[in-house]
């Protein structure tokens, strides 16, 4: 089957790239051309597990195809992915500009059918703005060429994307057309060999049933991080409570784990957009807007506690950060608790010395050169004379630590554990103070 997918960012790349290792033709189009030429020659600019090798491969063979013109990506495949951009508006709701913009380019360059499916998160609704904006565009061309819309969300992790795309729970199709099944079942056929994963719906629920996913997780979490506040008021340690609850079926362990706040291109993203659709059909959607507020403060739970085990004086204090990528696995630093942390050091008057595996290059982008950063080469090059250290990322390179030393190398004996890493007894033992996430003296 031919197939092609407009945008070569995180979520257009992995399903290309994966739809061409299923034996799919794929073309993938982007505007920018640098990093069309870059593909090209199997330059990835994202850091994901496994997706170079398997860009690289079928590059090679000639099933994952790569172009910056328009009129080539719509002449290609009969089934047209939209995977662009949805950024936040000023007010929170996604802007549609990039996806509408690939809907008009799709319909000045058709010849023939074309199925568009909409890959990108969008608000409930936005297929029939797709829809629009196309026959709209036919009729100025003043030609009567069949098409149809679909909406086709995806439910892919950041750092196992690859792992997901094959081996994800479901594949979620709104439509309203006859003509889409088919195609969408010859599409997605080497996915669905063992069991039917394909759930065909109508539109607007495809469309509110991503949001409704990651608003639940991010319920989850911001649920957990709650109990976790109350946990340290009460004496308890919410790991147990964790184990308690996630023993029961009906709760689940997933997604419970209690940290430094959720972040990502994703949750914080999506949660607002909800929330703001909600506001836009009248409704206040009173759990969404706690959730956010919930997680907010739990982002600056960190800040808070470094500010108290260095008697709420930052000026002049370095601080060891350890970990600067939203989540493990990425080197992604979207609404990262790191920043919000970095930030706050920095307004306090204080400096910062950190390491990750993989965004350090990440975070000169975003933040360039200055004097109170420093990006050590090795974990362990943070810590000397540094005043106190804060996780904010669970890397697996962090589980290990030699606390004795640790307590030698830093002037104020602190951890401050966002993603409770460790053993409280193990790290006081060692003579540190050690404040984690929900834990008995992590206040
Ligand atoms: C999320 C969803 O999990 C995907 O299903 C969805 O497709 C994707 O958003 C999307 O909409 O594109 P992702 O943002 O890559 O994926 O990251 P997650 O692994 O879900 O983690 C999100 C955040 O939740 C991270 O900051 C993580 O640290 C936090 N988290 C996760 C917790 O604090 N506790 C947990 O128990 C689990």
């Amino acid at each position: 089957m031919r197939i092609t997918i407009f945008g070569t960012g995180y979520v257009g790349l992995v399903t290309g790239t994966c739809l061409a290792e299923a034996g799919h033709e794929v073309m993938c189009m982007d505007v920018d051309s640098n990093k069309i030429n870059g593909l090209m020659n199997g330059i990835v600019p994202i850091y994901e597990p496994g997706l170079e090798a398997l860009v690289k491969q079928n590059v090679a063979e000639e099933r994952l195809l790569f172009t910056a013109d328009p009129a080539e990506a719509v002449g290609f495949g009969t089934l047209q992915f939209i995977a662009v951009g949805t950024p936040p508006d000023e007010d929170g709701s996604a802007d549609l500009k990039y996806v509408l913009s690939v809907a008009d380019t799709i319909a000045e360059h058709m010849q023939e059918y074309k199925l568009i499916i909409d890959k990108s998160t969008v608000p409930v609704g936005t297929a029939d703005r797709v829809s629009e904006a196309i026959a709209q565009r036919l009729h100025q061309r003043d030609v009567d060429i069949p098409f149809d819309v679909c909406s086709n969300p995806e439910f892919l992790k950041e750092g196992s994307a690859v792992e997901d795309f094959s081996q994800g729970a479901r594949i979620v199709i709104g439509c309203d057309s006859p003509r889409v099944e088919p195609l969408m079942r010859e599409c997605y056929a080497p996915y669905n060999r063992r069991q039917e994963k394909l759930m065909f719906m109508d539109i607007r629920s495809a469309e509110l049933t991503k949001y409704a996913a990651n608003a639940m997780l991010a319920t989850k979490i911001s649920f957990m991080n709650e109990i976790s506040n109350l946990a340290e008021r009460l004496g308890a340690d919410v790991e147990n409570v964790r184990r308690g609850i996630g023993s029961d079926p009906r709760i689940g362990y997933s997604f419970i784990y209690p940290g430094c706040g959720y972040g990502g291109s994703c949750f914080p993203k999506d949660v607002q957009a909800l929330a703001r659709t909600a506001t836009d059909v009248g409704y206040e959607a009173q759990l969404l807007n706690a959730v956010e507020s919930v997680n907010y403060r739990q982002k600056a739970s960190l800040f808070t506690k470094l500010s108290q085990a260095l008697d709420g004086d930052l000026e002049g204090k370095t601080i060891a950060v350890w970990g600067l990528a939203f989540k493990p696995n990425t080197d992604d630093m979207r609404e990262a608790p790191s920043r919000e942390l970095m930030e706050a050091i920095w307004a306090a008057g204080g400096k910062v010395r950190a390491y990750d595996p993989e965004a350090m290059q990440e975070c000169r982008r975003l933040y360039g050169e200055r004097d109170d950063l420093a990006l050590a080469k090795r974990r362990d090059d943070t810590l000397e004379g540094a005043d106190a250290l804060v996780i904010c990322t669970e890397w697996k390179a962090f589980r290990t630590v030699d606390f004795r030393r640790l307590r030698e190398q830093l002037t104020t004996p602190a951890i401050i554990d966002g993603r409770n890493l460790f053993n409280p007894e193990s790290v006081r033992a060692a003579g540190l103070l050690y404040f984690a996430v929900g834990r008995a003296d992590s206040l």
